[in-house]
């Protein structure tokens, strides 16, 4: 790129003069449109549950949902994506639970899919919840064993879908699973659910508030680096993107976000289809952190979800989906 025009017949700053300019020549923009947002799910009723790790966040029973439901709905958050608090009498070493019909995430999606049918439903397909050893798959001769575990995989796609989830988002890093998964799909005539799968999804220390949320911290011996990816790579997110897309993939999701958005650049440049990304629960309490010790103000999170758009995401996973909005509304009165 040629760059011409040289001071004083240019000067940048005439198209910074004044706030109309300025929103004339943007190039960004966020909206409601562009977000997802996380919801814990846990057991029992009537209860709101503050998250000690992730301040701001909460974990809510069945019939307390509509608390928030109800503001997704208002600020028209296009999708949610729920994850279960699953209390540890209901782990096993195979994470078995995540294949009861009657489980939280099929009575979650049943409630939602019924009150709120114009909401769409991502939902997770990993056994981390559900396992007791806190891992995404299943171990058998002390590894991670990727076929054994694509065979449970499967069966919990197929679960979520027949419950009505409309996303199905394989979040477990195993080889082969979306291929396998959209096939089982097909032959039970879910043509319709998507699959958005988390084809980049590095080894993070910033999940570690996450993993407090649904309880699995406490239990995950060892890391995931035997599954998720090298952060040190590159390359390895080209490959895991191609072969998603070739086994059927709708959407592909990066993840963590604000750290990798040399990722969603390079894969959005390369690649035809939707990039989302996952702005993690670490990044989350980084912010709110700063939030809350006064050293930046609130709209530092707006300029964090505008830089995911700038570098090619289509739409961001994030915590904050409902304080975007009112930042966005805040700004558009000033
Ligand atoms: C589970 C899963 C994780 C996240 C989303 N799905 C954690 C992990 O892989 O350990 C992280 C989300 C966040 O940190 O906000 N497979």
């Amino acid at each position: 790129m040629k760059i011409t025009g040289s001071y004083p017949k240019t000067r940048l700053r005439r198209l910074r003069k004044s706030k109309w300019i300025r929103n004339l020549v943007s190039e960004t923009t966020i909206s409601s449109n562009d977000l997802v947002l996380p919801i814990f799910v846990r057991e029992g009723k009537n209860k709101i549950e503050t998250i000690k790790t992730m301040p701001g966040v909460k974990r809510y029973t069945i019939d307390k949902l509509h608390t928030i439901l109800n503001q997704v709905q208002k600020y028209k958050i296009p999708m949610i994506a729920i994850f279960p608090y699953t209390p540890d009498s209901k782990k096993n070493s195979l994470g078995s639970e995540a294949l009861n019909p009657n489980n939280l995430i099929c009575r979650s999606i049943r409630y939602i899919k019924k009150k709120y049918p114009d909401i769409g439903i991502m939902c997770d397909v990993a056994l981390d919840p559900y396992t007791s050893h806190g891992h995404d798959g299943i171990i058998f001769n002390e590894k991670i064993d990727n076929d054994r575990t694509i065979k449970i995989l499967v069966k919990q796609s197929l679960l979520q879908a027949k419950m009505g989830c409309d996303v199905i988002a394989p979040s477990d890093m195993m080889d082969g699973r979306v291929g396998i998964i959209r096939k089982a799909l097909d032959r039970k005539g879910f043509y319709d659910v998507s699959i958005l799968s988390y084809a980049v999804k590095y080894a993070s220390s910033f999940y570690g508030p996450f993993r407090d949320a649904v309880g699995s911290k406490s239990k995950l011996k060892r890391d995931k680096k035997t599954y998720q990816m090298d952060f040190r790579n590159v390359s390895d997110s080209f490959r895991e993107v191609a072969l998603d897309i070739k086994e059927g993939a709708d959407m592909v999701m990066i993840k963590p976000g604000m750290i990798y958005l040399d990722i969603i650049n390079r894969i959005k440049s390369n690649f035809k289809i939707p990039v989302l990304a996952y702005q993690v629960s670490g990044e989350y309490c980084l912010l709110k952190e700063g939030i809350k010790k006064k050293l930046f103000k609130e709209d530092a999170i707006f300029e964090s979800i505008l830089s995911f758009k700038r570098a090619g995401a289509c739409a961001i996973v994030t915590y904050f989906a409902i304080d975007i909005i009112k930042i966005i509304k805040n700004l558009q009165e000033k």
